[in-house]
């Protein structure tokens, strides 16, 4: 670490240094500014001169909210141009085929400054899931190929759960359920039949993570963090311990898709919810067990052998737990709150929704906008499934009301996956355990801390939530 005293100062080098950054940040403003003129959408006043809107990294919800009340704004975080589009915009926002969806999020997330064409050829694999890595992703989503194994799928989740601890932390156990299953689809089948070295690459894929959180969150004091050498540095360390590079490769082609897949926390969520809401437990684990007994009514047998014959489209038939949706849904309103991105990489300016987008402006968007306006729900802070009954409807009454699957142009490839990982998550643990939530302590949790809406990505709540399980007879 640098430590500047007053005699640093009096160095000759030091002057010098400190004169050359100064001048630096100066053309990285410029070319801010440069850009900032030929868009036609008023700049905010929330910003600091050369450094930009550093308010978006401390509370980007509470910036975007300000700062959109009048319409679209610009701002500009270093030299990176942005543009803010208000809810009514959210149309043009979600609809537009020009903006680039993958290279946004690497810049906005990955602290990739430079992430471009020639970056992404000289790292030798798309990290940004762009073009033929989507269409590569959704052929390894189809149905057939999930219900081909999906007694593997059942054998694990049904290890994973029946090995809970009595006090366990949701947010990191059912991670390691969730990524065990989805490397078993979307990555190699031979990782996911270890589960140590699931474990392991849990923590690899953790620290690279947080060191994505850290590096976008500094990049605008240093910009000097470097997604490749990062990255590279972290696979050949995990090399060193043990796993063949070829096979973290593997993995880590993919791990923006294990990265945007928030099935995790979700999942997470909503055993959470339903934990502090025993009503709705009961109802489920009643939905669900029918829903199993039609397929194999013999209560005799352990449940992970009862599921084998449900393949994917049976969890996810829209009238097959009616319920379970309903809450699914509320849960992922309710807990998830995060800015989506886009970038307009097409090499030319373009109009979106009566402004003028330069390229290389990445465009912001909220889903607390809808998910956490009273102008859309009824007492958005409360968690409340029946929003979603056919008599009241709140996600009806505006169009483009509920994002929880994005909307538009991009929406979650992977929500079938993520759907059923979660119906099967959750009724093993339903009908596994009893459940409540308690704090680190063992003390009961009454109510899951309010969602963080300033929260970067979609996280796990600061204050630890564990689930008390006692196994059920
Ligand atoms: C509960 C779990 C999940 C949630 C809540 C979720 C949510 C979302 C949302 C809101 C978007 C749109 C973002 C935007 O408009 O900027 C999205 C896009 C996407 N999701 Fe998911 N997702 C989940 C699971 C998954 C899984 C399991 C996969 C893959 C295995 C996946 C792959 C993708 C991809 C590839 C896109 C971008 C699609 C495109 O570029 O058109 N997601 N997801």
């Amino acid at each position: 670490m640098l430590h500047l005293t007053s005699s640093s100062f009096s160095t000759p080098l030091t002057l010098l240094a400190l004169v050359a950054v100064f001048f630096a940040l100066r053309v990285r403003a410029r070319k801010a500014w440069n850009l900032k003129s030929q868009h036609n959408a008023p700049c905010t006043s929330l910003t600091y001169p050369i450094l930009g809107t550093l308010q978006y990294f401390s509370g980007h919800w509470d910036f975007l909210r300000r700062a959109t009340a009048e319409g679209t704004v610009s701002f500009h975080l270093a030299s990176q141009q942005c543009i803010a589009v208000p809810v009514d915009k959210r149309h043009e926002f979600f609809s537009d085929s020009r903006s680039s969806f993958a290279l946004a999020y690497a810049v906005m997330l990955g602290a990739t400054p430079s992430m471009n064409k020639d970056f992404l050829r000289s790292m030798g694999f798309d990290i940004t899931l762009g073009g033929r890595a989507v269409k590569f992703l959704a052929t390894l989503l189809l149905n057939e190929r999930i219900n081909s194994n999906r007694f593997l799928l059942y054998q694990y989740a049904g290890e994973c759960i029946s090995s809970l601890d009595t006090v366990t932390n949701p947010f990191s156990e059912i991670y390691r359920v969730v990524f065990r299953l989805t490397v078993n689809k979307i990555a190699a089948s031979s990782i996911s039949a270890s589960p140590g070295v699931c474990d392991a690459l849990v923590e690899v894929f953790h620290e690279l993570d947080q060191s994505g959180r850290r590096a976008a969150t500094t990049k605008i004091r240093c910009n000097i963090s470097s997604t490749k050498d990062c990255l590279h540095w972290r696979l050949r360390r995990a090399h060193r311990e043990s796993f063949t590079l070829r096979g973290i490769r593997l993995v880590h082609t993919r791990r923006l898709i294990l990265r945007t897949a928030n099935t995790d926390v979700v999942a997470a969520y909503f055993l959470c919810d339903l934990a502090t809401h025993p009503a709705y437990l009961t109802l489920i684990r009643a939905e669900l067990r029918a829903f199993v007994s039609q397929f194999n009514p013999d209560e005799t047998l352990p449940l992970s052998t009862r599921l084998q014959s449900i393949t994917m489209e049976d969890w996810l038939r829209h009238d097959a737990l009616p319920l379970t949706n309903r809450c699914l849904k509320e849960t992922l309103r309710l807990r998830i709150a995060t800015p989506f991105h886009r970038l307009n990489d097409s090499g030319k300016d373009v109009e979106i929704a009566g402004t003028v987008v330069p390229h290389g402006t990445i465009l912001t968007f909220h889903s607390s906008f809808m998910h956490h306006s009273e102008d859309f729900y009824v007492e958005p802070l409360v968690w409340d499934p029946e929003r979603f009954s056919a008599e009241r409807a709140e996600d009806k009454g505006r169009p483009m009301a509920f994002a929880g699957w994005g909307l538009g142009k991009h929406q979650c490839l992977g929500q079938r996956l993520g759907k059923f990982e979660i119906f099967l998550i959750t009724a093993l643990m339903v009908s596994s355990y009893d459940m409540q939530t308690v704090h680190e302590d063992g003390m009961p949790m009454i109510e899951i801390p309010p969602v963080q809406l300033n929260d970067e990505v979609v996280s796990p709540p600061k204050q630890p939530v564990h689930l008390e399980l006692s196994v059920r007879c």
